[in-house]
């Protein structure tokens, strides 16, 4: 194909694939979502909050489960509720941070559960600090939980997802990786940084010609879960670990890769782009985004020292 046919052509593949997203828009879920039962899901993070609800959501689908926590007796608690529903979990104490254990543990997986074909990379932590109170140490742990440990996961398990041609990366960010707020820089950027991984990495894929593995980043609102515990804004209400599992889900399900929650963020998403700065600082302070983390406390156990 000549160099212009090669420029023509994407030009028309880019306005077919926007009709054609806008058609399966107004397709129901049952009919375009992909059927994952029998899949090996890896859950980072699944001793707790959106990992367990995620786990637990993936298990009724009829998914076997390998959990990885950090915590020992969290991650148990899910793996018996994930066994109650007839499907298998294996579960693994893992500091997601090291990559040493990360693959040293991702070769015990392989071995005991076999080839891992959806991975959540889904750990995470927050720290809830304005930038001077932030110490060194505490932004490199937020950045080796929140990033780093999505590359030493990723290169643990996209291998075997190339041999076999089929697989699915989840990156859960937030929609503080799409936009800043006070009191999180470190937060903000890590899951900015988790979201350009995810962003270059499909297109990295693509370029090799690999339909078959594909990417999805999640960007929630705050959750009942803990973590972000008194963070709150005036106008939108926290939501429950359950619908934000149960969206992971039915993004994985139809190939979604990028996915706001609630959905009408998206619109806010657009706006946020196209809106000067000074509107956008305006819009926070209408919804109270700007004094969101006011009166965080978080979960003190899970708040980086
Ligand atoms: N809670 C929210 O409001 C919210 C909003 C948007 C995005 N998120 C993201 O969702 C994800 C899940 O958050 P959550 O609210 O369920 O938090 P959570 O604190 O309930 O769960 C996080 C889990 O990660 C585990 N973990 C922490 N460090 C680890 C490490 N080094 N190695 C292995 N496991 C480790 C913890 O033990 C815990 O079980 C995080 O990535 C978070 O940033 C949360």
């Amino acid at each position: 194909m000549t160099e212009l046919a090669k420029t023509v052509t994407g030009f028309l593949a880019v306005f077919y694939y926007w009709i054609e997203s806008i058609v399966l828009f107004f397709v129901p879920v049952r009919l375009k979502a992909k059927d994952i039962s029998g899949e090996l899901v890896l859950v980072t993070g699944a001793g707790s909050g959106l990992g367990r609800s995620t786990a637990l959501k993936f298990a009724e689908k009829g998914c076997n489960l390998v959990l990885w926590d950090i915590s020992t007796k969290g991650n148990e608690e899910t793996a018996a509720m994930i066994r109650e529903k007839g499907v298998k979990a294996y579960t693994y104490e893992v500091d997601v941070t090291s990559s040493e254990a990360v693959y040293e543990v991702a070769a015990k997986v392989k071995k005991d559960a076999g080839i891992v074909t959806i991975v959540v990379n889904n750990a995470g932590i927050v720290a809830g600090k304005s930038i001077l109170d932030l110490e060194e140490k505490s932004i490199r742990k937020v950045f080796d939980v929140n990033v780093l440990a999505h590359f030493w996961v990723i290169k643990a398990f996209l291998p075997d997802m190339l041999e076999k041609d089929h697989g699915h990366l989840v990156t859960i960010s937030s929609l503080a990786g799409l936009g800043g707020s006070a009191r999180l820089t470190d937060y903000c950027a890590s899951k900015f940084a988790a979201h350009g991984l995810m962003d270059a990495l499909q297109v990295e894929l693509h370029a090799e010609g690999r339909k078959n593995i594909h990417t999805t980043v999640i960007c929630p609102f705050f959750i009942n879960t803990g973590m972000f515990n008194g963070a709150t804004t005036r106008i939108f209400s926290n939501l429950e670990p359950d619908f934000v599992a149960e969206e992971v889900i039915t993004s994985v399900m139809c190939n979604k890769s990028l996915v706001l929650i609630p959905r009408f963020f998206h619109i806010l998403y657009q706006l946020k782009i196209l809106m000067p700065a000074r509107s956008v600082l305006a819009l926070h302070d209408a919804t109270g985004g700007t004094d969101s983390m006011a009166k965080f406390t978080g979960r003190n156990s899970k708040k980086v020292q």
